[in-house]
């Protein structure tokens, strides 16, 4: 299914590239979560390679990552075990040729990250694995008990400091990337920390700017996840697909005024048990795995026991755990608890879902290509087909490793064949001036925030998504005809631009599919809705 929504500006801000400060590179990579950083590595062992960040290189969904990267590493399980997981959970919706690919590539990737200085908690020699929920077998490979995002990403930047070729620039907000009339891309323009604009001309662009989290008033996602390389791919053509597939993490610390960290949930797989306000455990009324099940059920009957309670939250409860155990497997939880003055030993933990991965995004193919030539897609922000219409939990990481180093070898070997040396292109665009009033963006941001956590959230209904998309074109109408000077009018008008897209989507899409759950159409329906719903500028 492809769609088209209304036609927006091409550029958020006025170009003169004859006035703009200019840089050059043979591999932009935009974005320094696992896919970026990958792509990075792999890139820069043949040509020169630019990484950017909008803030520091550990602001990412992957220095926060908790539970770990799934891999075939146990004796017991296999690749076909994997492999039918992972399409079970999205629901047979995933591309069988990519999840093959990224299954069978997955253990020589993560072997590859301990020589790097990844060091994976152990079983005696063995990498020691977790089971998940979805997961037939423990494939669960963690580092530092629960801050394994932060033991891959600080060993990867150790090992793309160690290379000359790669240029690493931090606080550098992309505002658009550059495309010519014949739809290359030619990199991007930004604001650097010294706030000047300025162009990075690149002869190949890899996008791997992660999530959108921050669409949603609860979320697992750090401040950064407002969805910018989504919105920037979309105004330069890309084609964005399944943007209706929002997965929603079952257990998120709920402490009203606190921000809202993730529960791994590893805590499940090793025995934690959900309880309502009434001490009931009640996730085996909702399914046969009950605490085991996959994350969109769990999500469900949280929310439906949180209805049926009166409640504002559900608890974990491991009290029953051993306290020395956890406080060792589970560092961060344990240290995050206790400054809330939790003792796991004797109080519930309190939880509810939030918005946590987009499994949608930029479409890319076998290669990490995009409709776009000399574009790429990584990570978060790339619909490469691996979830379907639902991630497995702890496969995220894995297929930024993947696709990051294929995103990597293809740019730099398409780099090698173009030859010579960048050159500028000549572009002077000027946004149309606007007599609309000007709204406060700090209060769209937060208003929209909402709008998407009630109408676009874990349970859908058309109405409520008719309802979404009429707000969000009102305030579209106010904020994306002006000119900001500032990351957070861009934000904004990127958080737009994805929401609209998102409610869009789920529009569309009258069945309920993985993570996209309509009240209103209950049933998965495989004969009107097998297929991906793509949408272009
Ligand atoms: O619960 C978790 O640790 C989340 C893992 C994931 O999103 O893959």
């Amino acid at each position: 299914m492809h769609t088209k929504l209304s036609e927006l500006r091409r550029y958020l801000v006025e170009i003169n590239t004859y006035a703009t400060g200019q840089l050059f590179t043979d591999c932009l990579v935009i974005g320094t979560g696992i896919a970026g950083l990958r792509a990075a590595i792999e890139a820069g062992e043949n040509c020169n390679v630019t990484i950017v960040c909008k803030a520091t290189m550990q602001d990412s969904n992957t220095w926060n990552a908790q539970g770990g990267i799934a891999s075939v590493l146990g004796k017991a399980d296999s690749f076909q075990s994997h492999i039918a997981d992972t399409l079970k959970a999205g629901c047979y919706l995933n591309k069988p040729d990519v999840v093959e690919l990224v299954v069978k590539t997955g253990p020589k990737l993560v072997t590859q990250l301990e020589e790097w200085g990844t060091e994976f908690d152990k079983n005696g020699s063995d990498i020691d694995i977790s089971l998940e929920g979805g997961h037939s077998h423990a494939r669960i490979a963690h580092a530092l008990g629960d801050s394994t995002g932060r033991g891959i990403a600080e060993a990867m930047i150790r090992k793309l400091r160690q290379n000359p070729n790669i240029n690493a620039i931090e606080n550098f907000f992309c505002i658009d990337l550059i495309t010519d009339e014949e739809n290359h891309c030619l990199g991007v323009i930004g604001l650097n920390k010294n706030n000047n604009l300025q162009i990075i001309w690149a002869k190949q662009t890899i996008l791997a700017t992660g999530g959108a989290g921050q669409l949603y008033r609860e979320t697992t996602n750090p401040k950064i996840a407002t969805a910018d390389g989504l919105a920037m791919a979309y105004r330069a053509g890309a084609v964005l697909s399944d943007l209706e597939f929002m997965q929603f993490h079952p257990t998120t610390l709920y402490i009203a005024g606190a921000s809202r960290a993730l529960i791994t949930e590893t805590l499940r797989g090793e025995g934690a048990i959900l309880l309502d306000c009434n001490n009931y455990a009640f996730m085996s009324d909702y399914h046969e795995s009950a605490e085991l099940a996959p994350r969109d059920i769990v999500s469900r009957a949280i929310l439906a026991q949180m209805l049926k309670t009166n409640s504002t939250h559900v608890y974990l409860d491991i009290r029953h755990f051993d306290k020395a155990h956890f406080s060792k497997r589970f560092p961060l939880i344990s240290g995050l608890c206790e400054s809330f003055d939790i003792d796991v030993s004797k109080d519930l933990i309190p939880v509810r879902p939030s918005a946590h991965y987009m499994v949608g995004g930029v479409k890319t193919d076998l290669n990490a290509k995009t409709n776009i030539k000399n574009l790429y897609a990584c990570g978060e922000v790339a619909a490469t087909g691996l979830h379907g219409a639902n991630r497995l939990g702890s496969n995220s990481l894995l297929e930024g490793l993947v696709f990051g180093q294929i995103a990597g070898r293809n740019a730099a070997e398409k780099s090698a064949k173009t030859g010579g040396n960048m050159k500028p292109y000549m572009l002077n665009y000027k946004v149309p001036t606007s007599d609309r009033s000007r709204l406060d963006t700090a209060d769209i941001r937060n208003s929209l925030r909402a709008l998407m956590w009630r109408n676009v959230g874990i349970i859908r209904r058309d109405k409520h998504l008719v309802e979404a998309g009429e707000i969000i074109g009102f305030w579209q109408r106010y904020v994306m005809d002006k000119e900001f000077d500032a990351p957070e009018g861009w934000q904004c008008q990127n958080m737009l631009t994805v929401s609209m897209m998102a409610a869009h989507a789920a529009l569309l899409r009258k069945e309920s599919r993985g993570v996209h759950f309509r009240q209103d159409y209950p049933d998965t329906d495989d004969k009107n809705f097998k297929n991906h719903i793509d949408i272009q500028r």
